[in-house]
């Protein structure tokens, strides 16, 4: 399973960049909020953070509400740069408007998906990547690791005849809190988790292994000191 951050946070993605691990970015209004940015430095923001990535694909929300302006804004984010993914969310507007930049050889993440329907419709659409969320079916007393199975299940049943020749459509686990969502997530075959930092942090780390620093640690110390 490849690891995306899920962040428009510059240092945050410098510093899993340099873990080695990193195979995209994805973003959204609310990430590049945090960020203290302000909407008139959005495009410019993506630039940086596709400069910094520019081998792996990242994803700019389009804030847009109608078919035509998704596909305005869709261009235009995707002229930023070649590894530019446009984020779309799944609505009967955003559908064309992913079609029509698919045939445009633009690639879409089709996002806040919360069904198979959904996600087959974002398939058959053509959009490159499709991002079903698990915490935030959690968050209702839902079991969102099923429900991504079920998606993961759908998409995989066939194939759409677009972005096949590199692997798509490509399920995106989003909405992931927990280093146990990207086990679960890798355990049914979902083919990216989007991770927030502070969860990839956790990833890394298990009590057991923090115990056995410490022990080797001390154990060090004995030694130097015998
Ligand atoms: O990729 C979508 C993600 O940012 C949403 O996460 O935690 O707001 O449900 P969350």
């Amino acid at each position: 399973m490849k690891f995306f951050i899920d962040t428009a946070n510059l240092d945050e993605i410098r510093e899993a960049k340099s873990w080695g691990i990193l195979s995209g970015v994805t973003t959204n209004p609310s990430l590049f909020a945090k960020t203290g940015g302000k909407l008139a430095d959005f495009e410019a923001h993506m630039a940086k953070i596709c400069e910094l990535c520019e081998d792996i694909p990242v994803s700019a929300e389009s804030t847009a509400e109608t078919c035509e302006g998704m596909v305005e804004e869709g261009r235009r984010l995707a002229a930023i740069a070649p590894n530019i993914v446009v984020k779309l969310p799944i609505c009967e507007a955003s559908l064309p408007a992913a079609h029509t930049l698919a045939l445009e050889g633009v690639r879409v993440n089709m996002t806040l998906i919360f069904s198979a329907p959904q996600a087959l419709l974002a398939a058959r659409a053509g959009a490159r990547y499709i991002s079903p969320f698990v915490g935030r079916f959690d968050d209702i007393g839902d079991d969102g690791i099923q429900q991504l199975e079920t998606v993961v299940s759908c998409v995989k049943n066939y194939s759409y005849g677009y972005w096949e020749a590199e692997g798509g459509p490509e399920v995106i686990t989003a909405s992931v809190r927990t280093p146990n969502h990207v086990t679960q997530a890798a355990l049914l075959g979902a083919d990216i988790a989007t991770v927030p930092f502070a969860a990839l942090k956790k990833c890394v780390h298990h009590p057991l292994t923090d115990r056995g620093l410490e022990s080797f640690a001390a154990d060090w110390e004995r030694v130097k000191n015998a």
